[in-house]
């Protein structure tokens, strides 16, 4: 879809890949909502800052009451607690889940009439090369995403008919604080947010950021023999 001009919301917008892709929507031309739990620590100059807390129904609300003409949702918020699924504190999984998948469908809801009063109109959702592989080690994390891709693939057809294209975006690791405890290599958010909004242009439906999840997704095909083949 042509980005000049265009409104978009980014949940998220604060640090991290969100601010990135708020950025990146900015140097194309796009307002920018700039959505975040504490709208003072949005420091990007020339978007708006919005009150957004994902898993608050009335922010939600209240952020949808606040502003029109966003045709452009990007659902980035997202929280790892590094729970494990048996050991891992439950309600620490219960967290990624409220964050990452019922936050990406409650913001979704909220925004979708908005979306629909224009002839385009794009939702981004922020996943992962985890959606598609449990990895022991962030497993509720791995879960919610995969639940995530889920909710893509199923807002996608909800939406279709309103004319609002969903997408999902793959990605491995990023350099972010999401993952500084991890120690592997790791892409420059900058580019991948670049990749992302590059997307969004392009109507893409699914956008895979890096070779690792180029890789999970080619392993998908060949079943548990392949994504875990320590297992067989
Ligand atoms: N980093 C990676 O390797 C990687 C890879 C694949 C996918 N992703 C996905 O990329 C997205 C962004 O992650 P990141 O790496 O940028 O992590 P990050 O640096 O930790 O940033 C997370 C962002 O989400 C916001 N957030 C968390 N809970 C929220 C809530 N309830 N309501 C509103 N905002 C909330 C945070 O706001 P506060 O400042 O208020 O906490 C922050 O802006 C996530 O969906 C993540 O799953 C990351």
């Amino acid at each position: 879809m042509k980005l000049q001009g265009t409104a978009a919301i980014v949940t998220g917008a604060n640090r991290g890949f969100g601010r990135h892709v708020a950025q990146q929507l900015h140097d194309r031309g796009v307002q920018v909502y700039a959505a975040a739990r504490n709208p003072d620590s949005v420091d990007l100059n020339g978007v708006t800052p919005l009150q957004l807390d994902v898993t608050d129904p009335a922010s939600i609300a209240a952020a949808a009451a606040a502003i029109d003409g966003v045709s452009i949702l990007v659902n980035n918020a997202g929280v790892a607690t590094g729970a494990t699924l048996l050991e891992g504190d439950v309600d620490s999984i219960r967290h990624e889940f409220e964050t990452n998948f019922f936050g990406t469908l409650a913001v979704t809801r909220a925004f979708a009439p908005q979306l629909a009063e224009h002839d385009e109109s794009y939702v981004l959702n922020v996943l992962s090369a985890f959606s598609w592989f449990n990895v022991p080690a962030v497993g509720g994390y791995s879960a919610s995403k995969a639940a995530q891709w889920s909710l893509t693939d199923g807002l996608r057809q909800e939406l279709a008919g309103q004319g609002t294209r969903v997408a999902g975006l793959h990605v491995g690791l990023m350099d972010t604080d999401l993952t500084a405890s991890i120690h592997a290599p790791k892409e420059d958010p900058s580019n991948i947010a670049r990749l992302a909004v590059n997307g969004i242009e392009a109507d893409a439906f699914e956008i895979l950021a890096d070779e690792r999840s180029n890789a999970i997704r080619a392993g998908l095909a060949g079943g548990v023999a392949t994504l875990y083949p320590n297992l067989v």
